[in-house]
């Protein structure tokens, strides 16, 4: 009864949403990890259901229940998430990435647990493959949505992802403001266009900012289209 309340302008799209953490195992016992809740992304992938689009989510380890009428694949490192992007890139034409990748991961995993001995202990990290920009090498006629979260010259780093990562869209997010960013249910963002226009976003439910980002998204493909 709801979906024939909702415009079903996503008919025909096939969304890929990454959300959450990643998660870089240390030994069996520990990992490095971030503040992600997931909710942003999984509240785009909900959101994109409802509007009538094929959608996968891949997420990282979080605590929310798979969406209903979402294939969602669960992933816990940066690798894995990875490859489960880039089985999916082919067949999506929308791909929003709101997940929290870790940059760096442990340059070796301990097979057992690291026992404390020595007062000071240094981890040796290597860096991650970035998912964004792979994606964005290949982005032929598809739509790509990135996140930019900074605590620092907020839209001058944002634009910089978007140049570099060849993306059609930032959500660029201030997470040293209040009511932004990790594990909350709002968000104040700022949306970056390609032609250079920003938008600037009151502080809105995650949910209702779902739905600007896959109206900009619908947008995006409607001018592609013609
Ligand atoms: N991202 C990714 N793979 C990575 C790192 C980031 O796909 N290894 C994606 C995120 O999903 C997000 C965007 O890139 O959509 C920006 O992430 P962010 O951490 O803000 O930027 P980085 O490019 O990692 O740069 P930095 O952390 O130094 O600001
Ligand atoms: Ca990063």
């Amino acid at each position: 009864a709801v979906r024939a309340l909702t415009r079903q302008d996503l008919a025909g799209e096939r969304v890929l949403v990454t959300a959450g953490p990643t998660l870089e195992e240390i030994d069996p016992v520990r990992f490095i990890s971030n503040h992600s809740s997931g909710k942003m992304g999984y509240s785009i992938a909900r959101a994109a259901r409802r509007r009538g689009a094929e959608v996968v989510l891949v997420a990282g380890p979080t605590c929310l229940d798979d969406p209903w009428g979402i294939e969602t694949v669960h992933v816990c490192s940066a690798a894995e998430m990875r490859d489960a992007v880039m089985e999916r890139v082919a067949a999506s034409t929308v791909i929003v990435k709101a997940a929290a990748v870790a940059d760096y991961r442990p340059k070796s995993r301990a097979t057992g647990k690291i026992k404390k001995s020595a007062d000071a202990l240094v981890l040796e990290l290597e860096k991650n493959p970035d998912i964004l920009a792979e994606v964005g090498r290949m982005k032929g006629d598809r739509v790509l949505v990135g996140f930019a979260a900074e605590t620092n010259d907020l839209v001058e780093n944002a634009r910089k992802k978007l140049t570099g990562k060849n993306l059609d869209l930032v959500v660029a997010n201030d997470i040293g403001q209040a009511g932004a960013g990790f594990n909350v249910d709002t968000n104040i963002a700022k949306l970056l266009h390609r032609d250079g226009r920003v938008e600037e976003l009151p502080l809105m439910g995650k949910d209702e900012m779902a739905t600007i980002i896959l109206d900009r998204a619908a947008g995006l493909r409607k001018q592609g289209m013609r």
